[in-house]
């Protein structure tokens, strides 16, 4: 119907702006309506979590780790999640979890790029606990490849942050639809920012975005699914361990004091927060949001700034 309009290069362009400014002229209403329903969400009862089951992949530390610690203080039931190292301090987690005011801590050593591991977990969960509430997809690495490096060091970036989501959320997701239950799931700022130098990083966390964005279409109302686009927070993610070892994303070492981190401990409480207030999606620091806009509407003034300014350094 509307093909010969589109065709046409110069009412093409005039539908194009015409609609530009029929947005603006609406955006009062939009911004009265967006701020309406900040309020409401405040205004919100926070669900109660104690006797509910929790399932967190990627809980041997940072955000994981300390996301687990918010659920056992309101008394859930939790299921931890971390691949089998020498190192590993999931069995730690669990029992500091326990002292904290978790009933049960269930922890299993699984890759969440393996299939049969989600599925084994996820059902070990159910055999245990007989029901799951929220499912964390949270498990994630981050080293920043350029595009030269050898070819077979990428497929694990989106084998785990990408994949191991969705494994595991193809497994919850029946036993989610039985308790109305929500998934949270660790995607990143940079899934929506594209900072120079993490190409393969961001794609797996901008698939992330885009498919659970489509999946709240399958799922909805009965389970509600939360996305969080974090910046940078205080983890070993961008601090200690990997810039020691040279596997993630390093943050510049000169900018480390200049660069707008949060507290993991503040940004985890602001997670739980939001999820337990069935909020469907949080960024922290939340200033990560005007430069989410900054990228919509100004484009050129995005690419200027990160084309002079890279944080980050590639491994
Ligand atoms: N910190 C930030 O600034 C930031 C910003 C945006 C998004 N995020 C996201 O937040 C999530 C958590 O990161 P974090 O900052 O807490 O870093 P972290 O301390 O390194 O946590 C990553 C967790 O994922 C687990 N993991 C890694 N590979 C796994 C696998 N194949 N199967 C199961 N578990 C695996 C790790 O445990 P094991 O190594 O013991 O298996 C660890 O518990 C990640 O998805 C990250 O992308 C972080």
């Amino acid at each position: 119907m509307y093909e010969a309009l589109f065709n046409n290069r110069f009412t093409n362009t005039f539908v194009f702006y015409i609609s530009l400014l029929l947005l603006l002229l609406i955006s009062p209403f939009l911004f009265a309506w967006e701020l309406f329903d900040i309020v409401r969400t405040c205004l919100r009862c926070k669900e109660n979590m104690s006797g509910k089951v929790v399932l967190i992949t990627g809980a041997s530390s940072g955000l994981g780790e300390l996301m687990a610690y918010e659920y056992a203080k309101l008394g859930a039931y939790l299921a931890i999640i971390a691949t089998r190292k020498p190192e590993s301090r999931l069995e730690q987690v669990a029992n500091k979890a326990r002292e904290l005011g978790s009933p049960d801590v269930l922890f299993m050593f699984a890759d969440v790029s393996k299939i049969e591991e989600c599925h084994m977990f996820v059902d070990n969960t159910i055999r245990h606990f007989g029901r799951l509430d929220h499912l964390v997809c949270n498990a994630g690495i981050g080293p920043l490849y350029s595009i030269n490096n050898d070819l077979t060091k990428f497929a694990p970036i989106i084998d785990i942050n990408f994949w191991g989501s969705v494994y595991t959320t193809h497994f919850a997701i029946p036993h989610l639809m039985k308790t109305k239950g929500k998934i949270i799931v660790n995607a990143s700022a940079a899934g929506l920012l594209n900072p120079p130098g993490g190409g393969l990083y961001n794609a797996s966390k901008g698939a992330l975005i885009n498919f659970f964005e489509t999946l709240r279409y399958e799922v909805s109302p009965m389970i509600t699914i939360t996305i969080l686009t974090l910046g940078f927070i205080e983890t070993d993610f961008i601090t200690v361990k990997y810039s020691n070892n040279g596997v993630g994303p390093h943050l510049r070492n000169d900018l480390r004091d200049v660069l707008p981190t949060m507290g993991a401990e503040a940004c985890t409480k602001a997670i739980i927060d939001g999820v337990r207030k069935g909020v469907t999606s949080i960024t922290e620091p939340r200033f990560f949001k005007t430069v989410v806009l900054v990228k919509l509407f100004f484009p050129q003034l995005h690419y200027l700034f990160f084309n002079s300014f890279s944080p980050l350094v590639q491994n």
